[in-house]
């Protein structure tokens, strides 16, 4: 996990992780301490309910380069986290986001209505707080495009799986366009398309680890510090290098986040 070919010349800023999953527990010090000795300048590790969400913030308090996103996640709304106790968490001063939020349909498609409920009173907190969103879209893109419309919030669809022309829509938005290691997998068939189209001020770079690890680690813990990976080929689908894309997506992050 330390190997040499994991130094990286370039700043990285992953805006989508999970640093709380018990997959870190024996290494997360010390990981976190090396991957940010080696150029990652910047993560958001997200929520997915009050524990967890208490759990970013607590990392985000520790260290420096580390900020949280609050949020129930559409697979954890039964969990017993209410909208009041997010909207306590977001005043958190390291808290730069409500995510990860949204809808999921390929776990469970039995309460759609409830998922729906909880993603827009989601939105609206964010935007009473000025903050912008992290949305989780799987297999309900029709319904999360329509919610994005109608509510036009800040954010970014993160390890976006939609077509081209649901991309256009969220570009037509404003909101940003995360990308991860997916795109390094042979099966990502849309996915270069949609890479291609992403204006150079709406593209990000994340990992959701530990999962999605990209080529050559898939299938292992994936960390931040192996979106050089998922950088060089994104930068080979635009035509242009990984220090331009790390540097790009980094100043977007800090955009997005607004951190200084
Ligand atoms: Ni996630």
């Amino acid at each position: 996990m330390y190997s040499e070919d994991l130094i990286n010349s370039y700043p990285i800023f992953d805006t989508h992780a999970h640093y709380d999953d018990n997959r870190f527990d024996d290494i997360r010090d010390d990981l976190l301490t090396v991957i940010h000795q080696n150029g990652v300048c910047g993560i958001v590790t997200c929520g997915c309910d009050e524990v967890s969400s208490k759990k970013a913030l607590k990392m985000a308090e520790d260290y420096s380069f580390i900020y949280a996103a609050v949020g129930i996640h559409p697979g954890n709304i039964d969990s017993g986290t209410t909208i009041e106790q997010i909207l306590e968490l977001a005043t958190h001063k390291k808290c730069v986001a409500i995510g990860e939020i949204g809808l999921d349909y390929y776990w469970v498609d039995d309460n759609k209505p409830q998922q729906i409920d909880v993603f827009e009173k989601q939105i609206e907190l964010a935007k009473k707080l000025d903050l912008p969103i992290i949305v989780h879209d799987r297999d309900a893109h029709g319904d999360t495009l329509e919610i994005l419309k109608k509510h036009k919030p800040k954010g970014v669809v993160h390890c976006f799986s939609g077509s081209v022309e649901m991309a256009q829509e969220v570009i037509k938005l404003g909101m940003y366009i995360g990308v991860g290691g997916v795109v390094t997998f042979n099966n990502a068939k849309k996915l270069p398309d949609v890479v291609r189209i992403i204006p150079d001020e709406l593209l990000l770079v994340e990992t959701d680890c530990p999962y999605l690890a990209p080529v050559p680690y898939r299938g292992q813990v994936c960390h931040s510090g192996l979106i050089k990976y998922t950088a060089q080929k994104i930068a080979e689908i635009r035509g242009t290098t990984t220090e331009q894309i790390l540097n790009l997506t980094a100043k977007n992050a800090k955009n997005l986040f607004q951190i200084k």
